[in-house]
């Protein structure tokens, strides 16, 4: 039986369509993740819902212990991720309210716990990593999203900031150049730790605002807000979907 795992990010710390079956607080060898997993079924098939941030949503980017959010989808039994990730848009395919489905990233965070591989090692691994997210997953959600009507990028570079603030033009600016088409802050290490435990990884990115120097002015919470609000209602869509697939 299969068991997909979401991760809610900012603007989804409950998925309210889920039919709840049981809510578990597990402990693991990284500490406590951001929340109780809760299980459920929606659209028939089984899932195991996160809240990245913590419920509520209390933990900024940089606080949240990936390590042991995606220990515990895995113990749970999980066999896919799926994040959701509310992101600023970069490239001009990304304007707010659009989703997309990232195909590579680039890591810009520091100090972040970002290995399951570092103590008391046999030997050292160093995992594959040329193509970050999983293509079946990432084509399935596409077909999903199409399926119940909704508009998505079919990929785009994936730039994963340290946050907690915004961006500054000129970061966005040379984010640009790098070659990145969306800024988020929770990204990485979270694909990096779900390879290590070898479970395929897609993210559905939800374009909250143009990120810094993009649009006109300052960026606002208000603003973030009420586009997320709309974009993670798509997501849901997108999963009930996927879900009957
Ligand atoms: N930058 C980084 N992360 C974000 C943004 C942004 O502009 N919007 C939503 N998450």
């Amino acid at each position: 039986m299969s068991l997909t795992a979401i991760i809610g990010g900012t603007g989804l710390t409950r998925l309210e369509r889920l039919d709840i079956i049981r809510r578990e607080t597990l402990a693991t060898p990284y500490g406590a993740p951001s929340s109780a997993l809760t299980f459920g079924r929606l659209a028939g098939r089984d899932f195991v819902f996160l809240a990245r941030h913590g419920d509520p949503h209390t933990l900024p980017p940089h606080r949240i212990n990936y390590r042991a959010n995606v220990w515990a989808l895995k113990q749970a039994g999980a066999d896919a991720v799926i994040a959701a990730a509310a992101v600023g848009g970069i490239g001009e395919r990304m304007g707010p309210g659009r989703l997309a489905v990232p195909h590579q990233l680039i890591d810009y965070t520091w100090g972040r716990a970002g290995t399951f591989f570092e103590d008391e090692l046999d030997h050292v691994t160093h995992i594959d990593f040329t193509v970050p997210y999983s293509e079946d997953l990432r084509r399935k959600l596409i077909t999903s999203a199409r399926a119940a009507g909704l508009s998505i990028v079919d990929g785009g570079v994936y730039g994963c900031t340290q946050g907690p603030r915004l961006e500054t033009a000129a970061e966005i600016a040379r984010m640009e150049r790098d070659g990145c088409d969306l800024v988020g802050m929770t990204g990485m290490p979270e694909a990096a730790l779900a390879r290590e435990l070898d479970l395929p990884y897609a993210a559905c990115a939800i374009v909250a605002n143009w990120a810094a120097g993009k649009g006109e002015g300052e960026i606002t919470m208000a603003e973030i807000e009420r586009h997320l609000a709309r974009g993670m209602a798509d997501f849901v869509e997108l999963l009930t979907r996927f879900a009957e697939s």
